[in-house]
């Protein structure tokens, strides 16, 4: 089964006894990746949790991908540091795809099957042919397959069909067959796509005409299970469909999961394609990012329920208080999808203003937002170093244009306490985040500059709409520079 392929015998040469994840070093790494089969290499270092996580994983996925001549390796980068610099690594693990010589970033779960299903998908053309002779292992050959029927003369579907494979050929495994019995063996009328799943009905076909917009949507809706259980290895899956999402929160403990599960899938089935549903253990939640708590839900009342745009980054929990069956989700989702359900936007109180900067709450922030001045907010996390490293110069800042707080507001807004409104259109994904919005603007600015006084100043001062040095400034102005040219003075 070994053959010819060049980067084998380097596989032979390096694996270990006991391991089909070769050990790759600066030598013997450019004859590995040169293969025309893909190759998949782990850049790690040993302290890395994350890679130590993955290393079970990534053992059992190579032994199973040797059968298809898909070559896997490892490289410590704490030995090959030159190597490593060299393909641009900069975090642990880092995972590359490499097919004659060239990378592209590995972008599939960090378990088994994910790299054992992406992996084999990288070694396919993006359509595979498929026969009578093949066309039963292809149905089952991954999760998700799609497979088309077409005449041999219709060019056009077979066109259509290998642009969008070309497209997503990293989401699913894509099949095209010509052949008289293997359309027989799957009973359709050519031309026609039949999806082929590990779950659910087992079987969707697309209907009506098979153009770009309808595979994409014929995909996007059937691709995902009715109601699976969510977890890190699938988020990608339906953060990329993009539809709400829908959560049942409830710990896969509960002895009334199934029970619950069950009760509310009639509602997933009446919204399919258009929302998706999914239950979460609650009480694994902690590894998934604190996610009851980002949804606005208070731990521990399970079970909850919550809806989550995901285009709209806007959040939808359903009252605590009440039952998650059937009739309470039934009517919450129905009017989630009327519009008759206002997002949920976690908000501290608006406070008494009597710090240098104005304190930003999300409940004022469109009222402030619509005020006719100059606005520069930072976004912060209290626990944030370079937020704290940030705030004497903001309060400078803050002070310095004190007495022109009808024309510019300096301000700050806690993102752990408030959520971002959507009507600002923009996520705030780091801290500190910057953002400024002229008067009379309704566009808002990232600030790129450094986070020293001297550049936010030069940078409000070109940008603001309102005149904001007036004359009996000056002093203050002074005054704030003299502060932080000796706090810096102070630390050299
Ligand atoms: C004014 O804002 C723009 C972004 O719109 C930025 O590129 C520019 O650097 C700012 N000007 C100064 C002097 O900081």
């Amino acid at each position: 089964m070994r053959t010819t392929a060049f980067a084998l015998a380097a596989l032979a040469a390096v694996a270990s006894a006991s391991s089909d994840v070769a050990d790759l070093t600066k030598d013997s790494f450019p004859a590995f990746v040169q293969g025309d089969s893909p190759s998949l290499v782990e850049f790690f270092a040993p302290w890395c949790g994350h890679c130590k996580a993955l290393a079970p994983h990534y053992e059992e996925a190579a032994t199973i991908l040797k059968k298809d001549k898909i070559n896997i390796a490892k490289v410590d980068c704490t030995v090959e540091t030159e190597l490593c610099s060299s393909q641009g690594v900069n975090g642990y693990p880092t995972l590359k795809v490499f097919r004659k010589g060239v990378a592209s970033d590995y972008s599939g779960t960090r378990k088994t099957d994910g790299i054992v299903s992406y992996m084999k998908k990288q070694a396919l053309p993006a359509v595979s042919e498929v026969t009578a002779a093949n066309h039963d292992e292809f149905k089952t050959a991954d999760k998700v397959v799609l497979v088309a029927y077409a005449d041999a003369s219709d060019s056009k579907t077979q066109k259509t069909f290998k642009e969008f494979a070309d497209v997503y050929r990293d989401d699913y495994l894509f099949g095209l067959s010509t052949d008289a019995a293997a359309i027989a063996a799957a009973g359709v009328t050519p031309p026609a796509v039949v999806m082929y799943k590990s779950f659910d009905e087992g079987r969707n076909e697309l209907e009506g005409d098979i153009t770009d917009d309808s595979l994409f949507l014929f995909a996007k809706e059937h691709s995902v299970p009715l109601l699976d259980e969510i977890s890190p290895d699938n988020f990608a899956t339906y953060a990329e469909a993009g539809l709400p999402l829908a959560y049942i929160f409830i710990p896969s403990t509960d002895a009334k999961r199934d029970e619950v599960v069950k009760a509310v899938e009639p509602v997933a089935r009446e919204h399919k394609g258009k929302i998706n549903f999914v239950w979460i253990d609650a009480n694994k939640i902690s590894q998934f990012a604190d996610h009851a708590k980002s949804l606005n839900l208070q731990e521990p009342t399970w079970p909850a329920f919550a809806i989550q745009n995901i285009q709209e980054m806007t959040k939808y929990p359903l009252d605590q208080s009440k039952p998650v069956d059937h009739d309470t989700v039934a009517a919450f989702v129905k009017d989630f999808v009327a519009g008759n359900i206002k997002a949920s936007i976690k908000s501290q109180k608006a406070p008494a203003q009597d710090e240098p900067v104005f304190v930003l709450v999300a409940d004022e922030f469109d009222d402030v937002v619509a005020e006719d001045k100059d606005l520069l907010v930072e976004f912060y996390a209290p626990w944030c170093g370079h937020c704290k490293k940030l705030k004497p110069t903001w309060d400078t800042l803050g002070e310095r244009y004190a007495n022109v707080k009808s024309k510019l507001t300096v301000a700050k807004f806690d993102a752990t306490e408030n959520d971002v409104p959507p009507s600002a259109g923009f996520r705030v994904a780091g801290f500190p985040t910057i953002k400024f919005k002229a008067a009379g603007s309704s566009e808002w600015i990232s600030y790129e500059g450094d986070r020293s006084l001297d550049s936010l100043v030069e940078f409000l001062e070109a940008n603001a709409t309102n005149d904001i040095n007036e004359p009996d400034s000056v002093e203050a102005e002074l005054d704030g520079e003299t502060e932080v040219k000796s706090g810096r003075h102070d630390e050299l």
